[in-house]
């Protein structure tokens, strides 16, 4: 059971984030699920469209702290990263279906699709300074340059909660849209995607993302490093076991 459900139908590629018992937390198992079926949806010429979507009232609570402490990604092999490279290096165009938590890579993942529709209950999170470690997906850079320095640093450096309007307003989301018909929108435009030239999509996306599709891969090879190295501190031990067990982290013992 990898939580991560796919389907292929008239042309798109349907991922579907199903864990709701644990907010749709991802592990290495479901990312390693969603890189293969990114890849898969690349390499089958049925498929135009790729959409990415959870539960209702519900996108993704980000990476799930206590797989981090029992199987922490260690370089950028691992499936996290694996997936993170397939999400930003598909040619094909990506839809997201926002509702609810979209928590750390839950908000970093959106940075690498193309059209992103987010319910009005969407709650974005980019809680890593929190949590001890550092951004990953590329978000270091993809943001600053998205929304300007001092906005970025805001949300990466306090790591709050912010909502689907503010999303819209930066850049982050392509529309906000009634939680009722949050799928039905991202389906709608997926299906106006698949009935496009194909290979146009593709050359247009590419052709946007060129400029900066060398950098992207090496920060998130940089990241990852320090991402490594951070989840093995003490501050990231002492954030995800409070997490776990329900209390608040306290991180005055550490430098
Ligand atoms: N990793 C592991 N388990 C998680 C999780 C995560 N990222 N997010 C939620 N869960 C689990 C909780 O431990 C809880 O499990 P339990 O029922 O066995 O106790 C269950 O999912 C429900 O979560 P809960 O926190 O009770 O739901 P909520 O509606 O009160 O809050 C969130 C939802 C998303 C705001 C909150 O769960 C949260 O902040 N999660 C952590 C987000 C995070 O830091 N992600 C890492 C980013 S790098």
């Amino acid at each position: 059971m990898s939580n991560i459900l796919s389907e292929t139908k008239d042309g798109i590629a349907r991922i579907e984030i199903d864990r709701p018992d644990k907010k749709n937390a991802l592990t290495a198992a479901m990312y390693q699920a969603m890189a293969d079926a990114i890849h898969a949806a690349e390499a089958d010429a049925k498929v135009r469209v790729l959409l990415i979507h959870g539960k209702p009232g519900l996108f993704t609570a980000g990476n799930d702290l206590q797989d981090f402490l029992d199987h922490p990604p260690r370089d950028d092999q691992r499936p996290v990263f694996q997936f993170l490279y397939a999400i930003s290096q598909a040619q094909k165009p990506i839809i997201a279906a926002v509702a609810g938590a979209a928590v750390g890579i839950g908000t970093t993942m959106l940075l690498h699709c193309d059209l992103v529709y987010a319910a009005p209950n969407a709650r974005l999170q980019l809680p890593f300074v929190n949590l001890g470690l550092v951004p990953e997906a590329a978000s270091s850079l993809l943001l600053p340059s998205l929304i300007g320095y001092q906005r970025a640093a805001e949300l990466l450096l306090l790591g709050e909660p912010f909502s689907a309007q503010k999303a819209r307003d930066i850049g982050l989301v392509t529309e906000v849209v009634p939680e009722d018909q949050l799928f039905d929108t991202a389906m709608a435009q997926a299906k106006k995607l698949a009935g496009k030239p194909a290979a146009s999509l593709r050359l247009t996306k590419r052709l946007m993302k060129q400029g900066q599709a060398a950098a992207v891969a090496q920060r998130i090879k940089l990241e990852s490093g320090h991402f490594a190295e951070r989840l093995d501190s003490p501050e990231a031990k002492e954030a995800f076991s409070a997490f776990l067990e329900k209390r608040k982290p306290d991180f005055s013992r550490f430098d």
